[in-house]
């Protein structure tokens, strides 16, 4: 994900691509090479870099609150990627961070910034939908038996990836994919306040268990009302999706970001990245019938998110997406946890 951060970030208008961290030296060495930017493989050193004003927190989920914290310390504005972090406390202190440096905080939440996701909720705060009641929102991903995808995970380089390692992400696919549902759900519903939560979850579909969720179906009440209901996998058969629908009592809208598309290609041996596709060529899904998204980062949001958090620092406004609305999203999912284990309804806010 970091290289495409790095690949926007370079053409944004507002944006002064200047440095790069990672651990892994030769990773740097290509960055470097690539953008002429100055890399580091310690991240405190980065941070000592006074031509780097913002930064792009894009690790392992563990590693978020440590390093936005310390660079929020340092004075930079920090941007997160999804989830915020694992945990209540964690958050807390990630916002507190932010607060008291007086830095600009982006929660990173493509979903929000996707052209098509976006039409919807202006259309909704235009009245064409009336008063809204329901909203479900889908985030899965392609695992399914078979598919490159689950020979990665079962057997393949992804075994020990950080992604399947509970410690590590604080979840499985709905706090790794689902939060994105999650947090589209609230921000059509303008974050109203989450009342209560009551999911159903199956630990074990397909892969040797992990002890990350495989599948969940989380219902959500918020204030004023509204209903939402969440839907997240590692198994979307047909390959990634990403859906909503939006209910008022005067008008529905459907949204599908991954198989609406003006192109359906079915092709035996595959095209690589052609469509630009982040996700789906490295799952072997460009094989078969599939559905390249022209412009795909554009489409998915990521380059108006970038754009939205440095034109934010610009003005010296908080991103419409923020630290606070990592943190509400975080809270329902780790709800729905608790409501899968004890079967019962969970009431928010947790404590
Ligand atoms: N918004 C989206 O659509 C989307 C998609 C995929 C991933 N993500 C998120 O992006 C983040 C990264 O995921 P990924 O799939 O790119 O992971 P990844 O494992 O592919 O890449 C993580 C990188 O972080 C580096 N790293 C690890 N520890 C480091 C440290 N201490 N300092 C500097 N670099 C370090 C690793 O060497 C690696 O290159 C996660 O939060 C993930 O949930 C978001």
């Amino acid at each position: 994900m970091g290289a495409l951060h790095a690949e926007w970030l370079s053409e944004i208008p507002e944006s002064r691509f200047v440095a790069v961290c990672d651990v892994k030296k030769d990773l740097v060495k290509q960055f470097e090479s690539k953008y002429k930017v100055k890399g580091y493989t310690d991240f405190s050193e980065l941070l000592d870099n006074k031509d780097v004003e913002a930064v792009f927190i894009v690790v392992p989920h563990y590693l978020h609150p440590k390093m936005a914290i310390e660079a929020a310390k340092a004075g930079k504005h920090v941007a997160v990627e999804k989830p915020l972090c694992r945990n209540l406390n964690e958050a807390e202190e990630m916002i507190n961070a932010v607060r008291k440096a007086g830095v600009s905080d982006l929660y990173m939440e493509n979903l929000c910034f996707a052209p098509s996701y976006k039409l919807a909720k202006d259309i909704v705060d235009a009245g064409g939908l009336g008063d809204l009641f329901l909203c479900k929102a889908r985030e899965s991903g392609d695992l399914v038996f078979g598919s490159a995808g689950e020979k990665a995970a079962v057997e393949g380089a992804a075994v020990d990836s950080w992604y399947f390692d509970y410690e590590k992400t604080g979840g499985g696919a709905l706090m790794s994919s689902g939060c994105h549902a999650v947090q589209y759900v609230r921000h059509v519903y303008d974050n109203a306040p989450a009342q209560r939560v009551y999911a159903e979850i199956v630990d074990h579909v397909g892969m040797p268990k992990r002890g990350i969720e495989d599948a969940a179906l989380v219902t959500i009440r918020f204030k004023g009302d509204k209903i939402g209901e969440i839907d997240s996998s590692f198994y979307a058969t047909g390959g990634y999706e990403d859906k909503a629908e939006i209910f008022g009592n005067r008008g529905t809208i459907y949204l599908d970001m991954y198989k609406r598309n003006p192109i359906t290609v079915h092709s035996h041996v595959g095209y690589g990245g052609l469509a630009h596709s982040v996700f789906l060529p490295a799952l072997g899904a460009d094989k078969g019938w599939s559905f390249p998204i022209p412009e795909e980062r554009f489409q998915l949001g990521y380059y108006h998110e970038q754009r939205h958090f440095l034109q934010s620092v610009l003005k010296g406004s908080r991103p419409i997406v923020n630290f606070e609305d990592g943190k509400a999203t975080l809270e329902i999912i780790l709800a729905a946890y608790e409501s899968h284990k004890s079967g019962k309804v969970v009431t928010l806010p947790l404590t």
